[in-house]
């Protein structure tokens, strides 16, 4: 397999072309974004934390029955997946509040809640990402309402799946956002992007201590040291 041309570039990632049909290269890079990029940082590191992480979540969600674009690990900071057509939708799925949702909600950040709450963005950075329901998402001709169903019911159940891992890492999951895309060989609505401490919240069970992008986001040290954690974590997790 050959890696060809850079087909897209994003802040964090970029993908390339390879010479097998309907299959890409996924790069991961040692950036961190935030704001809708008014902050920006390198992280040595954080690309291959990332890489690898995100490898072990979606190739998790594989051998359980949830179809995701990874298809393998190909070096420190590539991995092959299956190629996509962006459905620019974000479902986030949160355990607890926190984040810009304990704002909307006016309740404090940490606040347990019974049930799960499932959020849906337009991915979209000019308008700032915004919260969307099914309607809007059908009349923006992004998906029809049973795909919508269908994105909903796997993403909670990847938070089902995910969150006892998690828990057996000594980590909570307390929020997590996935993205979906249509797979270039199927036609599937399948997960796509990547699942990783940049795009949930992570919290320590044991002292509270965040573990996630919310340490750039806030200015807390230790960035790529708590991903690291994470990774270890997750490793001994998956393997015990
Ligand atoms: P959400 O509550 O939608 O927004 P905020 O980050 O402002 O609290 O986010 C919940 C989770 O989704 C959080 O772990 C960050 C992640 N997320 C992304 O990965 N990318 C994004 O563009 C957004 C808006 C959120």
């Amino acid at each position: 397999m050959t890696k060809g041309d850079l087909i897209f570039e994003g802040n964090e990632k970029k993908v390339y072309a390879t010479d097998v049909p309907d299959q890409v290269i996924f790069h991961y890079k040692d950036v961190a974004v935030a704001y809708n990029n008014v902050k920006r940082a390198r992280f040595k590191g954080k690309g291959a934390l990332n890489n690898q992480i995100s490898a072990i979540l979606l190739n998790y969600l594989n051998e359980n029955g949830l179809e995701t674009h990874y298809i393998s690990t190909l070096g420190e900071k590539e991995q092959l997946c299956r190629m996509i057509e962006i459905i620019p939708l974000q479902v986030v799925v949160h355990n607890r509040i926190a984040g810009s949702l304990a704002f909307r909600l006016g309740v404090p950040e940490g606040f347990q809640h019974q049930n799960t709450i499932v959020d849906l963005r337009y991915n979209n950075d000019v308008l700032d990402d915004p919260f969307i329901n099914r309607d809007h998402a059908v009349a923006l001709g992004l998906a029809t309402y049973q795909e919508l169903d269908g994105m909903y019911n796997t993403a909670r159940r990847a938070n089902e799946l995910l969150k006892p891992l998690f828990h057996k890492a000594g980590i909570e999951l307390v929020d997590m956002k996935l993205e979906f895309g249509r797979a270039a060989d199927t036609g599937a609505i399948i997960i796509s992007d990547e699942i990783s401490p940049d795009t949930c919240r992570l919290w320590d069970e044991a002292t509270g201590e965040r573990m996630d992008k919310d340490r750039f986001r806030l200015d807390l040290s230790c960035v790529v040291e708590n991903y690291q954690k994470v990774l270890d974590r997750l490793n001994k997790a998956i393997q015990s």
